[in-house]
């Protein structure tokens, strides 16, 4: 039987809990999790790719199944080349599926590319890498929405 492997593709700077929530549910769904930081050449971020793959694979590291990459260039592309048939998303709300559903039908069209979407836990439907940086930044206290090794990777990021 030929292996289940999805994508869960994102720009993760940095991950969140909301990511490794979605993550971690899918890896009980597929064979194989490929988590792959897309690359986009005109948006710097916060953290390197190097860095976010790190904070990334130290994250997911109790999973046996699930594995860290990076692309540069189209995500249906990335899947075809890895023969993933699948996309994994989270949903937060509403604000989420007009642009999603927009990126799945164009993957679907450009390759075939199945998406799946899992709706967010409620308790991470207000979270995002965006404001996370933005509370950080600030000194608010983000210890409960990223695993403790990106809690202190933003801190040292910040000077605090
Ligand atoms: O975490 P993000 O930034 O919401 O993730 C968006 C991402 C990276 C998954 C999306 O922008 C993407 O797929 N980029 C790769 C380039 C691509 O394939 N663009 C066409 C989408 S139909």
């Amino acid at each position: 039987m030929a292996i289940r492997r999805a994508v869960a593709p994102g720009s993760f700077d940095p991950i969140t809990l909301g990511h490794l929530d979605v993550i971690e549910r899918a890896s009980k769904i597929f064979d194989e999790v490929i988590v792959a930081v897309l690359i986009n050449s005109t948006k710097a971020g916060l953290f390197s790719i190097e860095e976010r793959i790190d904070l990334i694979t130290r994250s997911v590291s109790h999973l046996k199944n699930v594995r860290v990459d990076s692309w540069s260039g189209l995500l249906a592309d990335y899947c075809e080349d890895h023969e993933i048939a699948a996309i994994v998303k989270g949903l937060r709300a509403v604000s989420d599926f007009d642009y999603e559903l927009q990126m799945s039908q164009m993957n679907l069209k450009l390759k075939g590319i199945e998406t799946f979407f899992m709706a967010t836990k409620p308790d991470y439907s207000f979270l995002s890498s965006s404001l996370v940086k933005e509370i950080s930044k600030y000194g608010g206290d983000v210890g409960s929405w990223v695993p403790s090794h990106v809690h202190l990777a933003l801190q040292s990021r910040f000077g605090k």
